[in-house]
């Protein structure tokens, strides 16, 4: 049985929806009560038992790579000042037995291709894809739900949940056969279909676990949607060929690639937050 240590993060995105927010650093750094997003994504796979972090990065995007690093002068400075519990977070932003890669995607070619990129990494393997816009909520986290799934069948699984109709246009989108209460086989896959031509409601969210034969597939797709090579058309391909699972994940996703999801999950995590919860509860109750 093959086991998945690594983690693909493509965060190559220009992040258009949130300028000027986005225009000198990387939406995936955009934090949420006090942690950027691409850190709740490496937690999650942290939680999975994954390893190795291959981040597909582009221009603009140091910040990220910076986040992961140690920080000497900032802990020096902490510690100078005696703030062991502020020195305690900057030092377990990441674990010391993860790595971290990085491979840049010098042209923004799409998703798809962003994850071809990783294939000098991940050669072999089955692996897991996270996009830190999609931020989920979960009393289990979502990847390791997928990975008890991958234990169970050992094929690729996608993470979905039903959207309403109106926003099948932003979504890959699947048509699937029950094959018990969460799980699904899938039987076809389209890229943002309108709403009119959808084969479901059932929507692609940003996790991901897929064979490597993906990537076989990904060298020949050619440019779908928005001129994009989609990883939508790789897993449509890979399909006709492996077995291929939709699982209904258990927790709540909030679209931080948009602003209204952004600000749901400010809201809900902040509610959460050991640090603000009471007062920010009190604070939105007095609000009309
Ligand atoms: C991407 C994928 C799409 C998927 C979505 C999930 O689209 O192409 O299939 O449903 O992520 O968030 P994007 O949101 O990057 O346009």
């Amino acid at each position: 049985m093959k086991k998945i240590t690594k983690a693909v993060f493509p965060v190559a995105g220009m992040g258009s929806r949130f300028l000027p927010a986005t225009k000198a650093s990387p939406k995936e750094m955009m934090p949420i009560v006090d942690k950027p997003l691409i850190q709740y994504a490496v937690e999650e796979a942290v939680a999975a038992g994954i390893t190795d972090m291959v981040f597909i990065t582009g221009r603009n995007k140091r910040a990220i790579e910076d986040h992961f690093d140690k920080a000497y002068e900032l802990e020096a400075e902490l510690a100078m000042r005696g703030k062991d519990e502020l020195l305690r977070v900057v030092r377990e932003v990441i674990p010391a037995h993860i790595n971290c890669i990085y491979i840049r995607q010098t042209e923004a070619l799409g998703l798809g291709h962003a994850v071809l990129c990783a294939r000098p990494v991940i050669q072999d393997e089955p692996f897991a894809v996270i996009l830190a816009d999609d931020l989920i909520d979960g009393e289990t986290p979502i990847v390791s739900q997928m990975m008890d799934v991958f234990r169970q069948h050992q094929c690729s699984i996608l993470g979905v949940q039903d959207v309403p109709r109106e926003q099948t246009r932003s979504y890959g989108i699947v048509d699937a056969t029950p094959l018990g209460p969460d799980i699904e086989q899938v039987n076809a896959i389209v890229e943002k279909p309108e709403p009119e031509d959808a084969p479901s409601t059932l929507a692609v969210v940003g996790r991901y676990i897929l064979t490597p034969r993906i990537f076989y597939h990904l060298e020949k797709v050619q440019a779908g949607a928005g001129g994009e090579i989609q990883l939508t058309d790789g897993i449509a391909a890979l399909m006709r060929e492996e077995k291929m699972l939709a699982y209904r994940f258990k927790g709540t996703r909030y679209d931080c690639g948009s602003k209204l999801g952004y600000l749901q999950a400010t809201v809900a995590l902040g509610l959460k937050h050991p640090e603000v919860r009471d007062e920010f509860d009190a604070y939105l109750k007095g609000l009309k």
